[in-house]
Order: C-alpha cells, then sequence, then structure tokens
C-alpha cells in the first residue's frame, strides 16, 4: 500500500480580506493541515504576520496548523507561537544560534518541532538532528514570497535527504516536507523523490480556478505518483 503524502495549502496568497471563506474552502476540499508562513523581513526580506493571526486561523479550523517560522533567532518566539495553539513549528537551520535547544524547546511545550533548510544548505546539516526532528522541510524555492519557481534540482536532494531518514525505522522516522513552488506540474516528481508532505500555495489559492478545483488536481497527480 502506497503511503499517504500530507497536502498542506499555504495561506500566503489566499485573500486576506477573506481568509475565513479560504480556510472553510480548504477545509471542505479536504486538506490535510494548514501551512501557516511567518516572515520577519530580517531572515528573509518579506514580512507576513505573526502570533495573532495564527490565534484566529486556530478559531476558524480545528484542522493541523504547521507553522513555519521564517524567522532570525526563533528560540524568544517559540512560548509565543506555542501559545497560538500551532500543532507544530518548523525552524530554519541557518537562523538558530542553537539548533538543538530551539528543536528541543519546542518539544518540550507539546508541539512537533521540524527544521527547514534553505535550497543552499546541505542535507548534511542537519543530520545529527534526524533522531530528534518530527519533520524536515526541503524548501524549493529561496523562502520569502510564495508564487516563486520551483527549483529543479529540488528532487535530487529530496532523494538525498531521503536516503538518510532510511537509516531509522519507520516509527521514528521524520515527515519529509517540500515547499515552495508546488503545482501539478511537479507534485508527482517531488512524492516520488520521497517526500510525504507537500505545501502548496499559490497553486491552490489562485484567481484561475476554486480552491477545491484545485486541490482535486494536486489530489489526482498524487494518486498516480
Ligand atoms: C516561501 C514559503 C512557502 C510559499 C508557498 O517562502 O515558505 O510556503 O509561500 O507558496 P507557493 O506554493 O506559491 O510557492
Ligand atoms: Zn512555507
Amino acid at each position: 500500500m502506497k503511503s499517504r503524502v500530507l497536502l498542506a495549502p499555504s495561506i500566503l496568497t489566499a485573500d486576506f480580506s477573506n481568509l475565513r471563506q479560504a480556510i472553510e474552502q480548504a477545509d471542505a476540499a479536504g486538506v490535510d493541515a494548514f501551512h501557516l508562513d511567518v516572515m520577519d523581513g530580517h531572515f528573509v526580506p518579506n514580512i507576513t504576520f505573526g502570533p495573532d493571526l495564527i490565534i484566529c486561523v486556530r478559531s476558524l479550523t480545528s484542522t493541523w496548523l504547521d507553522v513555519h517560522l521564517m524567522v532570525e533567532d526563533p528560540l524568544r518566539l517559540i512560548d509565543r507561537f506555542v501559545q497560538t495553539g500551532a500543532n507544530s513549528l518548523t525552524v530554519h537551520m541557518e537562523a538558530c544560534r542553537d539548533v538543538y535547544r530551539v528543536l528541543d524547546t519546542i518539544q518540550q511545550e507539546n508541539c512537533q518541532a521540524g527544521v527547514a533548510l534553505n535550497p543552499g544548505t546541505a542535507c548534511s546539516a542537519v543530520i545529527d538532528l534526524i533522531p530528534m526532528v518530527n519533520r524536515i522541510l526541503i524548501m524549493s524555492v529561496p523562502p520569502g514570497f510564495g508564487g516563486a519557481p520551483f527549483i529543479r534540482s529540488t528532487p535530487a536532494k529530496i532523494r538525498q535527504m531521503h536516503t538518510l531518514l532510511q537509516e531509522l525505522p519507520d516509527s521514528q522516522r521524520p515527515d519529509l516536507q517540500v515547499d515552495g513552488g508546488i503545482d501539478a506540474s511537479n507534485i508527482r516528481e517531488v512524492v516520488q523523490a520521497g517526500a510525504n508532505s507537500v505545501v502548496a500555495g499559490s497553486s491552490i489559492f489562485n484567481d484561475r480556478s476554486s480552491v477545491r478545483t484545485n486541490v482535486n488536481a494536486l489530489r489526482e497527480e498524487l494518486e498516480e505518483a
């Protein structure tokens, strides 16, 4: 049996003036999680939202909230984000002074912990963290903006990380998530490379077709993967 792939829409490109509708439509389409991109204008050249908006999203849905913290020195903010009701917090390897301590702090607060790698960071950078994390996030665009083009070398990087993860028993293996530029043309490829959790923003929230149509198109591709 094929293992199920988790689909997590990033709300970054949703219409923020009607976030309730975006969340309801994605929930009705049966998504597995909401991916919430927090950007601080320092670690990445963009500013999005903080804990208060996540509290609003939490009030609109009981679906898993997967928070992607693109912020410098996230340790000082962990408490605030845990208190939003988020289910998982993913921090960037490149943004932490002591990444082990950050991940441990998140898990001590009964939240799942993930570590993200920028396109220029090698898989080997997280080898020692693999046994402790719940999720490894491979960025397939430079972090900072929705709608950026998918980096073509990403599937090879996912394969490399997938191979490293095989050394752990199934029950201890972290999820392998990919984020950035994912659409119906490349979702199969990243899943075949070993990703079991996929973030998609502009291919789900856009003006071209409905959220349900877009989610179904991605799911159809997953069926074939
Ligand atoms: C990029 C973010 C992604 C992104 C996803 O910095 O972390 O989550 O917004 O959106 P698309 O799928 O449009 O790249
Ligand atoms: Zn993200």
